[in-house]
């Protein structure tokens, strides 16, 4: 299978900079509060949000949607993510990207996947710590396989339905603009197209004629810290402005989940960490 290494697109000189020091401080920073897993403060407890969306033939189905785990060692609130994704007894998980930082962190990577995969089917979307770490994407693709997890890197699947069909899009980060829409496929009757890209930019790069019902992304971690009265004053490069929760464009819908993990410091402020679980139904019930 080509994990859409030949999709490629050349980085820009001010993107090869970036990627290079985000690169050589988050892994440092990582190695250094490792050694200290007592100091996480603010991710322990996670929220459970809920989304609806007026789809026929997807009514009734379910799914949960992760992302931003930055899971280099697995620690207790782990199982308990575990535990609440399958009480929620999704049809699918959706995973859109930072999956960890180093490389030691992917059989703890893995061990977490494959709980999940427990539950139900996992598709899976890599962001630009997943590209830092020096992972090649051969090697997730290889581990993903041996787990029977589906790692979509500008590739996508069509899962059917009783009654219909979903279109499950993964596309490279675009936040590293390695994202490529060519992958989108066309529209058809009875078919919710689903885009997992992980930052938020995707919504600057998809264009009117791509047929997608909605996006799921993280990058942001919400801002990360949320002091009250103080606007988000922390936010990675692809973002765009964009914090967290749901925006539009043209056609066009994004939904920014808060993630699970952390950057640079193993602190999240006023900002919890998200399980977001996404409902198909008929119609919206009227209020
Ligand atoms: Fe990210």
């Amino acid at each position: 299978m080509d994990h859409g290494m030949s999709a490629r697109q050349r980085l820009s000189w001010p993107d090869r900079v970036r990627s290079s020091v985000g690169a050589r401080l988050s892994e440092p920073l990582y190695r250094l509060f490792s050694l200290v897993p007592q100091w996480e403060f603010g991710l322990s407890d996670h929220e459970v949000t809920r989304h609806t969306h007026v789809h026929g033939p997807l009514a009734g189905h379910r799914a949960v949607h992760l992302t931003d785990l930055h899971l280099d060692i697995y620690y207790p609130r782990h199982d308990r993510i575990v535990y609440t994704v399958r009480a929620l007894q999704p049809d699918w998980i959706f995973i859109t990207g930072d999956l960890l930082n180093v490389p030691e962190g992917l059989p703890h990577l893995f061990r977490f996947l494959a709980r999940l995969r427990e539950t139900a089917p996992v598709f899976v979307t890599l962001g630009n710590h997943d590209h830092y770490s020096g992972v090649p994407v051969t090697d997730y693709a290889e581990l993903a396989d041996r787990h029977k997890i589906t790692l979509l890197v500008n590739q996508s699947v069509v899962v059917s339905t009783a009654k219909g069909e979903l279109a499950i899009v993964g596309v490279d980060d675009p936040s590293l603009h390695r994202a490529d829409l060519h992958c989108v496929p066309p529209q058809a009757d009875h078919r919710f197209t689903l885009l997992l890209a992980h930052a938020p930019n995707i919504l600057d790069q998809v264009k009117a004629h791509h047929a997608i019902d909605l996006i799921l992304c993280g990058h942001s971690h919400g801002g990360q810290w949320q002091v009250p009265g103080i606007p988000t004053f922390w936010l990675p490069p692809g973002c765009n402005g964009r914090v967290s929760g749901r925006y539009e464009s043209g056609e066009h819908t994004l939904y920014i989940n808060r993630g699970l993990g952390w950057s640079f410091l193993p602190f999240r402020w006023n900002c919890p960490p998200e399980i977001a679980v996404l409902e198909w139904i008929e119609e919206r019930s009227q209020t």
